[in-house]
């Protein structure tokens, strides 16, 4: 575990500048929803907080889209509505993360101001008519959107029911860019900032290829659709802007609102599921870390996933903890088939956010919506009601929650890490590549699982991070690797540490350039070898290694410069050569895998690993059950997650704090099932 923080005890000073800032007054842990009332008349208002009552909510996330219901004309503010509803919210104790509801704006808007459309890289005019369809570099979008920022600021800033500000809605989704003329000035202001001088930017983005030099600022578009495959460095460019341009919205609605109150302010990530933000810039910027997570419900073994997002969502907040604050209760209505959660399955879900350092789980939304595109997606009080089972489990887990509080506050306990680069993704999976099936998602998730399988947990973190505090380092794909980069892996290694990389790693640099030299340019040091060539494989061809193992998509001719064979390549176009190699460095090991290696197979290798890296698995657990630390001040919470339909029986001892029950030798954790073992 590398982070050493104080935890945050009720009126205790916190030492940590960068301490997550709860929503405040709410103890325990944080639950609760979205909760939409201005689709429903004022009587229900009445029920539904009753309801929340029952269910144990602290928390709801109101207004995210009721920008055209607070100022239905251009300065004709309607507030009525929200201080009632406020005052009825705070009356029962249930506090409130106010939005700024800029996510979609009024239509009045659009009318007055078209270029607030935002326009598609094929230079399709988007309209209105769902929801986040907004141009951030219009100038009138920024200036309404700072004026209801601003009014909803001086009116509840100090409003004794609001404990969070929610600025906007998951910033860069369904439209992260736009290519619109007021978003190519806002890119080439950017791009000065980057390059400094156009000479510069002409050099970094290598414009001699194909004759696309610019002699002038001016005649810098965004890469819009053009004859064929564009500068990578341009779309590298562009995808940096996008993310900051995005960003810069959050950064300027929060100074506002922080001009008017001392709340803290944040904003729902997307961590895994969006690409289209640089969530290790974002990060930074916001009190507390949010985000939204929806499982693909027809995955297979789909609270993996769940677990990645979740780790990643840690290591988004620096490892501290941090707020679930979108997930269903059943089902969503986005996806090709809509499966239902089985029973147990929303709480299991939910505690694995918790095991992972949430310290808050909400959902999307309170009270099933009539109408509307959401009308299909489940909630916390389903169209059926209080009779719902779903309803039985909402009001469960209000109480589980409860018996967890003294959880907040405490630490996730990692095994190991695995590197995680937005840029690197943008990069990889730009055009002409040599084969379609590099995917960057992919080869985290490959890994993952398996690291996941041995039970392991990871922290993620970004390229340049410190590595001191592993013994075993996963860089599943790092296309684009920076020498700062790659030197922070070589003294890693250098260190003692050990080193997993996988294929096509190290190559070009920030700017899509090869590294001179040979591949893999910036990691050929720490990896003791070249790759000589590149040798995509035929789709659905395999290549046999020794062990029986057997890759896919990729394989390369490497020649060893240091490094020694560890599996060699049987047939297909690199056979004779080394498929899995290792290299001792200094005091540690870095291994390097030339080919697609999946489930068995990949778990054959890093099991070679493990025990060199002096990391230890624990193989006595059932598939599929689940265990993650978190470590407290005082005490030790173990997690268990069965997503089993069998019981299972560990060796453990403490108090169970679902349950309340003393276990002195063995828990007991029954079937889809979840224990917390305090020690
Ligand atoms: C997203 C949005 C919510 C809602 C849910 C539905 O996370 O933030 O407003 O649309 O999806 O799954």
């Amino acid at each position: 575990m590398t982070f050493v923080v104080p935890r945050q005890a009720e009126g205790q000073a916190v030492e940590d500048p960068f301490w997550p800032r709860m929503p405040v007054g709410v103890d325990g842990l944080v639950y609760g929803g979205d909760y939409n009332p201005e689709q429903w008349p004022e009587e229900v208002w009445v029920e539904d907080v009753e309801l929340m009552r029952q269910a144990g909510v602290n928390l709801v996330s109101i207004a995210i889209h009721a920008w055209a219901l607070l100022e239905p004309r251009p300065g004709e503010f309607d507030f009525g509505w929200l201080d009632r509803l406020l005052d009825l919210l705070h009356g029962a104790g249930i506090s409130v993360n106010l939005a700024t509801p800029t996510v979609v704006p009024p239509a009045w808007l659009y009318r007055a101001h078209p270029e607030v459309r935002p326009v598609t890289r094929d230079g399709i005019e988007l309209e209105r008519g769902s929801r986040a369809t907004f141009c951030p570099s219009a100038p009138a979008y920024r200036q309404a959107a700072a004026n209801i920022t601003r009014k909803l600021g001086a009116r509840y800033g100090d409003h004794p029911a609001v404990a969070l500000w929610h600025v906007h809605n998951e910033y860069g989704a369904p439209v992260g860019s736009c290519y619109c003329p007021e978003s190519a000035t806002a890119f080439r202001r950017w791009l000065r900032a980057r390059h400094g001088s156009l000479d510069a930017l002409n050099e970094a983005w290598g414009t001699t290829f194909w004759g696309q030099r610019y002699g002038e600022w001016a005649e810098i578009e965004p890469p819009r659709v053009s004859g064929t495959a564009g500068n990578p460095a341009h779309e590298l460019d562009f995808a940096r802007f996008c993310s900051d341009e995005l960003l810069s919205c959050y950064t300027a609605e929060r100074d506002i609102l922080r001009s008017h109150s001392k709340l803290p302010v944040t904003t729902n990530f997307m961590t895994t599921n969006c690409k289209s933000i640089d969530y290790w810039r974002w990060g930074r910027e916001v009190d507390v870390v949010a985000n939204d997570h929806y499982l693909t419900a027809e995955a297979d073994r789909n609270h993996i996933d769940l677990a990645m997002s979740a780790d990643l969502t840690r290591a988004v907040a620096g490892g501290r903890p941090w707020m679930l604050m979108e997930h269903s209760t059943g089902a969503v209505n986005w996806q090709p088939r809509n499966i239902a959660k089985r029973p147990g399955e929303m709480n299991r879900n939910s505690l694995t956010h918790v095991a992972r350092g949430a310290d808050a789980v909400m959902f999307f939304q309170w009270r099933a919506s009539r109408f509307g595109a959401e009308k299909f997606h489940s909630a916390m009080l389903p169209h059926s009601g209080t009779r719902s089972r779903m309803w039985q489990d909402v009001v469960r887990l209000g109480k589980d929650l409860g018996a967890l509080h003294e959880v907040r506050g405490s630490l996730v306990q990692a095994d190991v890490a695995v590197l995680w680069d937005w840029e690197s993704w943008w990069a990889l999976e730009l055009s002409w590549r040599p084969s379609i099936e590099l995917l960057y998602r992919e080869r985290v998730a490959a890994y993952y699982e398996q690291l996941w399988d041995a039970r392991l947990t990871v922290d993620f973190v970004a390229p340049e991070a410190d590595l001191s505090g592993y013994r075993l380092v996963v860089v599943p794909s790092l296309y684009l690797t920076t020498t700062a980069a790659a030197k922070v892996l070589h003294d890693y290694v250098a260190g003692g540490g050990t080193l997993v990389v996988s294929y096509f790693s190290g190559i070009v640099d920030a700017n899509d350039a090869m590294h001179p030299g040979g591949h893999p340019g910036a990691l050929r040091d720490v990896l003791g070898l070249e790759v000589e060539e590149f040798l995509p494989l035929r789709q659905g061809e395999e290549v046999s290694l020794d062990g029986g193992l057997h890759g896919d998509v990729w394989a390369e001719h490497i020649r060893l410069e240091g490094a020694e064979r560890v599996l060699d390549y049987l047939d297909g176009p690199a056979a004779g050569g080394p498929a899995v190699t290792r290299h001792r460095l200094g005091a540690g090991s870095a291994w390097y895998v030339s080919t697609r290696l999946r489930g068995a197979a990949l778990d054959h290798v890093l099991r070679e690993i493990y025990p060199q890296a002096g990391v230890e698995t624990h193989d006595d657990l059932p598939r599929d059950v689940e265990v993650v630390r978190r470590r407290g001040v005082d005490a030790d919470y173990l997690f268990v997650l069965n997503h089993t339909d069998t019981e299972v029986r560990l060796a453990a001892s403490g108090t169970e704090l679902l349950t309340g029950q003393r276990c002195e030798s063995e828990l007991c954790v029954p079937a889809g099932g979840t224990a917390v073992l305090r020690s």
